[in-house]
């Protein structure tokens, strides 16, 4: 969209810059990009025949603005640290200093990561959530009405964390256990959702007055499609049990349903340029929102290249319609 060269920032967090502190939970920068992840998207990006700039996190982003440096666009996957503000550290210094971005913006980063919110938010739209209850602390379930199997999770984490199958529970007594142990070791708020038998679908948007739905990615695991009980883990994803598939072999009517609920949360949440967001689909086939995620995994190793592929494209190519759709929008 543009003949003229720009010199793209890039700001990311990567997981080698973080060291674990004693009393920490293991998985706490379990969200931070690897290596290879990083130099994925530089790459894809600099195929687009910009020049592409490693700027690092939101303390390397303030002081390079800081010494002076400048950039036409900043690409923004920084993660950013600690509280459920994390995510909008980025966006709302790069609004601070007036310099163009591409991604969401910091209030939609922030009611993204707060699960309890971004349910709110999208059931107001009137897409489809789980009934759930959220919990600051014990005494709060006392206010429990919702039916078991529940799953317990941290209100506002991401990248699977605080999740594995003992997450999912079927009595008060295993409830409150797992409420506890969220609250203490997760140092927030839980969200307890009703448990969605069935299948799992994710579906990036992109774009931004027209938002589109790319093809829809299902999730199997250790050769299911038909999940049942089973849940998205880290610890399935690093036994390598879990396999995407897309396109997914799914009929006409859940594909449109799964695209315009996607697409209605995008809206909802007011993404700008690229999100992910997450749907369970019970044995009726009706699907309920989980979650958006305004900075999903874009490296070679996650959905982003499967969906490029069942929408006809390359992942360079699809990395360089995100970034000019942001591109676009900032009236570059
Ligand atoms: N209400 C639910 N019913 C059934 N399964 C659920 C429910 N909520 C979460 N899960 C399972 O737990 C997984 C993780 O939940 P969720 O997507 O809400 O958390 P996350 O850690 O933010 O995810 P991500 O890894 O995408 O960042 C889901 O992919 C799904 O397999
Ligand atoms: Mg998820």
């Amino acid at each position: 969209v543009n003949s003229r060269k720009l010199r793209i920032g890039f700001t990311f967090d990567a997981r080698a810059s973080y060291v674990i502190k004693p009393g920490e939970p293991e998985d706490k920068y379990d969200e931070f990009d690897h290596e290879d992840t990083i130099a994925d998207i530089e790459k894809a990006l600099g195929s687009s025949g910009h020049q592409v700039v490693r700027i690092g996190g939101v303390r390397d982003l303030l002081s390079k603005i800081s010494a002076g440096e400048k950039w036409d666009i900043v690409f923004n996957i920084a993660e950013g640290v600690d509280t459920r503000n994390r995510e909008s550290q980025a966006p709302m210094v790069l609004e601070l200093f007036n310099i163009p971005y591409i991604g969401s913006d910091a209030l939609t980063m922030g009611m993204s990561l707060d699960k309890a919110i971004a349910k709110a938010v999208v059931s107001a739209y009137n897409v489809t959530t789980a009934p759930s209850l959220r919990v600051s602390r014990e005494s709060d379930l006392g206010q429990f009405r919702l039916r078991f199997p529940v799953i317990v999770k941290p209100n506002a984490e991401g990248t699977s964390k605080g999740i594995d199958n003992a997450s999912v529970v079927r009595d008060m007594k295993a409830l409150k256990a797992r409420v506890k142990k969220v609250l203490e070791e997760y140092k927030q708020e839980a969200i307890v959702e009703e448990f969605i038998r069935g299948t799992e679908f994710t579906v990036a948007v992109i774009g931004n007055e027209e938002p589109v739905a790319l093809p829809p990615v299902q999730i199997a695991i250790c050769g299911n499609a038909d999940l049942g009980d089973e849940i998205y883990s880290s610890e399935r994803v690093k036994n390598d049990d879990i396999k995407y598939l897309c396109p997914a072999p799914i009929d006409k009517a859940l594909d449109t349903r799964l695209k315009a609920m996607a697409v209605a949360a995008y809206k909802a949440l007011g993404c700008r340029d690229f999100s992910r967001i997450d749907f369970r689909v019970d044995e009726q086939k009706k699907p309920y929102f989980l979650e958006l995620n305004p900075l999903p995994h874009l490296g070679l190793t996650d959905v982003f290249p499967l969906v490029a592929e069942a929408a006809g494209l390359t992942y360079e190519e699809l990395l360089v319609k995100i970034f000019d759709h942001g591109v676009v929008r900032n009236k570059i």
